[in-house]
């Protein structure tokens, strides 16, 4: 007799990390559902675009993170083995600029699904996002599991509190709840305000002659960049495993916001120097130390690596931008790229 199928509910289906993830549960079996928020499901060709592939074979439930009825409701109507919380106000320049609305939604978000999946279904697993922002001012680098945090933007202690959140409902409920310390992740499906993705969809419009230079931030910043579609497949084996726990997932490598220019601008067959411009606008009021991650636990425990590399990485998200600007300007040449 074949087994029944697991479910899996996935928070923030409809952005970067839930589409991937989406994708890969449905490719495994899964029966997959997600919250969106109610606005999604009126406008599903903007909203719902990273799900195209498989929005006929998933459930969509509109929920709210800023409301623990909401979520509670969902949770009232359906069971399920996994439950992986990737929703949240994700960009960390926006918390500076609002912190109150981040700390609130990362934060009683993350509490409204924990209380209402204890409440109504204890036994079912729990991926909490963290992030590499945790660490903030570095005590030590490479970053791993043992390292202490100290978040130096309001989003960085929003996924502080998230992680203990998480580790209490562990330790205090015996719930299988279990946190994913992701460096930066990167795709196509990035949206346009996080430094990959500008700078990619800026290089095609250079390209396509739509515009002749791209603003940008602190050149200097350095991230350890890895690819989306491989970190998703961390967080579903880090709900496998027989015994809750953390992991940091990431490349171990770093490069500065200035290599990616210089390869995403060649890459166009472009010097960057030709097209980039500092914009004192975008410099943020605190900047995290170097942060490079040891993914040597995931490698070990999870049997986890990463297949993209940084050069592979920024070819494919440049290649896509040039590729989705030329057809979006030849449907109708007077579009204006988003970004
Ligand atoms: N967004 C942006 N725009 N960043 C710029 C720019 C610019 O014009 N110029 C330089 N930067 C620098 C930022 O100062 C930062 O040091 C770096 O580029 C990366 O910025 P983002 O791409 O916005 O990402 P992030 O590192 O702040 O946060 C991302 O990664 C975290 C760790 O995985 C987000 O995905 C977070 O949600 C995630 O937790």
């Amino acid at each position: 007799m074949t087994p029944p199928r697991k479910r899996a509910l996935i928070t923030g289906i409809t952005g970067q990390d839930g589409s991937y993830l989406a994708e890969y549960l449905v490719g495994l079996g899964y029966e997959v559902h997600g919250l969106v928020r109610r606005v999604a499901l009126e406008q599903p060709e903007l909203r719902l675009g990273r799900l195209r592939s498989v929005l006929s074979q998933i459930q969509i439930h509109p929920a709210n993170l800023d409301s623990y009825a909401s979520i509670f409701h969902v949770l009232s109507q359906q069971r399920f083995d996994e439950c992986y919380h990737l929703a949240g106000q994700s960009f960390v320049a926006e918390s500076f600029a609002d912190g109150f609305s981040t700390m609130s939604t990362n934060i009683n978000g993350t509490h409204y699904v924990l209380a209402a999946l204890k409440e109504l279904q204890p036994k079912c697993k729990f991926y909490f996002a963290g992030s590499s922002e945790m660490f903030g001012r570095v005590h030590e680098t490479p970053q791993r599991e043992t390292t202490p945090f100290q978040p130096r933007s309001p989003y960085g202690i929003s996924k502080v509190a998230g992680y203990h959140l998480s580790a209490n409902y562990r330790e205090d409920f015996g719930m299988f709840c279990a946190s994913g310390i992701l460096f930066n992740h990167e795709s196509p499906r990035r949206s346009f305000e996080f430094v990959t993705r500008k700078i990619s969809a800026g290089v095609a419009r250079i390209k396509l002659g739509l515009a002749s230079e791209l603003r940008l931030g602190n050149l200097e910043a350095q991230r350890d960049w890895g690819h989306a579609r491989d970190y998703v497949r961390a967080m579903h084996l880090i709900l496998q495993q027989p015994e809750p726990d953390d992991y940091v997932v990431a490349t171990g490598e770093a490069h500065s916001v200035r290599e990616f220019c210089e390869l995403a601008f060649a890459e166009a067959g472009l010097d960057y120097r030709d097209f980039v411009k500092r914009d004192e606008a975008v410099h943020r009021p605190a900047e995290t130390d170097l942060l490079i991650g040891d993914a040597s636990k995931a490698r070990l425990v999870l049997g986890w690596q990463p297949t993209v590399g940084f050069v592979g990485l920024v070819k494919e998200l440049v290649q896509a931008d040039l590729e989705l600007l030329a057809s979006t300007t030849q449907q109708n040449p007077s579009a204006v790229h988003p970004g």
